[in-house]
């Protein structure tokens, strides 16, 4: 039985996958998508979410962006996640190798959850079901967002907040679930084969740049970016520091 997928397909060339972060949707890379589908990439971003049930999780995420590329008739493509994206694209890497040409980890993680973290998460989800997104977005948008962005970018705060608020919390229920089952992708890190590029903000709370050093470390031909005045959400706050790693480290692969 198909799923039905909500995506954006934009320009020609080589595919890149985006894969966003949680609890947001694929709107979060509207400045990934028109920067790389002007400079020759084909840019495709599938909302993640969408699935019914009380758990979606990183390999379901994994397989319905396959069969997306499946459906573009796309043989393979850079699959670059962010966060939640990053834990996508690490089953990705796992499941389809060959589809693989390259890697864009940003602000994500190997391990998995502590015991105390998967609590945490299921805390957040009673609350969500209960009182729906908005106080989601109160209690987080200080740890997504670097105090500069939080101060100076009114309206990248907006977008993000707006995000948060219009996530489905059954959607977003399901996907916590999802990732406080996922597994430990420490292992998987050093045979890793493709180019990686490694992406933090400075100012990353959630999955500060020590995070990004140790997979950089670990895996072979890999390079960290770290980008300045910005926490969790690097694309959406350094967009111009976030788009500019990206032309050189494709070359790397096209
Ligand atoms: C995300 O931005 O996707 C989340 O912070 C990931 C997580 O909760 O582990």
């Amino acid at each position: 039985m198909g799923i039905d997928i909500t995506y954006t397909d934009s320009g020609q060339g080589p595919a890149i996958l985006l894969l966003h972060g949680y609890p947001f949707d694929r709107s979060m890379w509207s400045e990934q998508i028109d920067f790389l589908s002007g400079q020759g990439f084909r840019a495709i971003a599938p909302d993640l979410m969408g699935r019914k049930g009380t758990i979606i999780t990183m390999d379901q995420m994994a397989r319905d962006s396959a069969a997306l590329l499946d459906e573009l008739k796309i043989e393979d493509a850079v699959v670059c996640g962010l966060s939640m994206g990053g834990y996508v694209a690490f089953e990705f890497a796992h499941l389809f190798p060959a589809r693989v040409r390259g890697l864009i980890l940003a602000g994500t993680r190997a391990p998995a959850d502590s015991e105390q973290e998967k609590q945490t998460r299921f805390q957040q989800c009673e609350k969500m079901l209960a009182e729906g997104m908005e106080p989601i977005a109160d209690a987080t948008l200080p740890k997504l967002l670097a105090p500069r962005t939080l101060a100076e970018k009114p309206d990248v705060v907006a977008r993000v907040r707006e995000m948060i608020v219009k996530a489905d919390p059954s959607g977003a229920t399901a996907a916590q679930h999802g990732m406080a089952a996922r597994r430990d992708y420490s292992g998987d890190l050093a045979k890793i084969n493709v180019q990686t590029l490694v992406i933090v903000g400075r100012e990353d709370p959630i999955r500060p740049v020590a995070d990004s050093e140790f997979m950089r470390d670990q895996i072979h031909n890999s390079r960290l970016e770290i980008i300045e005045d910005a926490a969790h959400m690097t694309n959406m706050e350094q967009p111009e520091a976030f788009n500019q790693a990206l032309p050189d480290f494709l070359r790397l692969i096209h």
